[in-house]
């Protein structure tokens, strides 16, 4: 059985997402979540700057998510806790083995067309988790991943300056990534064409709590039994060909792993453009990820994929999200899906 949450612990996060909520157990956490007064504010301008950006893009009609709006398919899952897991990896939703009905989306997170380099994404969706959810009237546990060990920016300013300076383009764009040449080497080193979206590992990126005193990132590796062979050429859409194509003919498999922060300053919680080097601290599988053999351009599939929608605070208390980029996409996420659907509704 899970420990009843502090009632207080859940208060506090509910009225003022934006406080740092270190759970007070007497022990002081490893993970360090800071902070600043400003962020609200922040939160507010990208929110103004994303909605605004989406109309000028599509100025009528449906809009689509401003990152990561091109998905390769939305599949149907089953997400099975390890049983035998040791009591230190029991936590939230780990604490008990059993299988969850899952909602995964393969998605490009900035090109139009598979044939350009990009940073791939994975979100999944767990549906019917019993505990208590970050999010008030949440039942899913929800994991928003990329197919890069890091962010290209620190904290959601950067996050910000970043975008505007891609949004204006141009000018703009060559003279921001001259003045943060590192930002520009971690854009580059990001981006690839992989074979599949099933053959390739994810990562949060950003850390998470992971019970009362203990902070995580996750990874998602691949394990399936067949892989996809290079597409040659690459078309504008190779990557939703290979899905369908590999979803007909075989399962595919994923293992959901966590690795623990052992060290604040090797391992910091508001820097997400640091890996946590896997010899410090290793990734240690907690759960399975089965894709079933389904056909993915099935009727209504494609719709309820441009629907559906993420937010890493659709989470159980034990998973609360660390970290600035994490606390600004609590509002940013709800906001900008709420944009989408009253888009889609007009
Ligand atoms: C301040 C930080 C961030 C901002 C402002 C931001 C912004 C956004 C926005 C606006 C969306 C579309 C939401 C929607 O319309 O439903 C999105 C989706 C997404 N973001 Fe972020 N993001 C942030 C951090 C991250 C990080 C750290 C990751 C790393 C894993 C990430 C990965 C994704 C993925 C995979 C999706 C697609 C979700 C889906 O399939 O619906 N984002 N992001």
């Amino acid at each position: 059985m899970r420990d009843a949450p502090d009632p207080n612990i859940l208060g506090q996060l509910q009225e003022n997402p934006l406080t740092p909520s270190m759970i007070s157990t007497g022990v002081p956490p490893l993970a360090e979540n800071t902070a600043s007064p400003d962020e609200s504010a922040l939160v507010a301008e990208f929110i103004a700057f994303l909605k605004d950006a989406s109309t000028k893009r599509e100025p009528s009609g449906p809009v689509h998510r401003f990152n990561q709006g091109r998905h390769s398919g939305c599949v149907r899952a089953e997400f099975t806790v390890l049983d035998h897991l040791p009591a230190e990896l029991r936590v939230g939703l780990f604490a008990t083995p059993g299988t969850y009905q899952a909602w995964i989306r393969f998605a490009n997170a900035s090109s139009r067309s598979d044939r350009e380099k990009d940073v791939r994404g994975m979100s999944i969706q767990i549906s019917a988790v019993p505990g208590q959810n970050l999010t008030p009237g949440s039942t899913t546990q929800d994991f928003v991943l990329n197919s890069h060990p890091v962010m290209v920016v620190a904290n959601p300013g950067d996050f910000l300056q970043l975008l505007k300076a891609m949004e204006r383009g141009g000018f703009h764009r060559i003279l921001y990534l001259l003045s943060h040449p590192r930002t520009a080497r971690r854009g580059l080193a990001a981006r690839g064409h992989p074979t599949s979206h099933l053959d390739i590992p994810y990562w949060s990126t950003t850390p998470y709590r992971f019970g009362e005193r203990r902070a995580v990132k996750y990874a998602v590796k691949p394990c399936s039994s067949i892989t996809t062979a290079a597409a040659i050429p690459l078309t504008d859409h190779y990557l939703r060909d290979v899905l369908r194509a590999h979803l007909e003919r075989s399962e595919a498999c994923f293992d959901f792993m966590v690795q623990f922060q052992t060290d604040d300053r090797t391992m910091p919680i508001e820097d997400a453009t640091v890996e946590w080097k896997e010899h410090e601290s290793p990734f240690r599988a907690v759960a399975r990820i089965r894709i079933p053999m389904q056909n993915i351009e099935e009727p209504g599939r494609m719709r309820r994929c441009e629907d559906v929608a993420f937010n890493p605070w659709n989470s159980l208390l034990e998973h609360e999200p660390l970290g600035g980029l994490n606390r600004a996409r609590r509002e940013i996420y709800r906001a900008m899906a709420e944009f989408r659907h009253q888009r889609e509704a007009d």
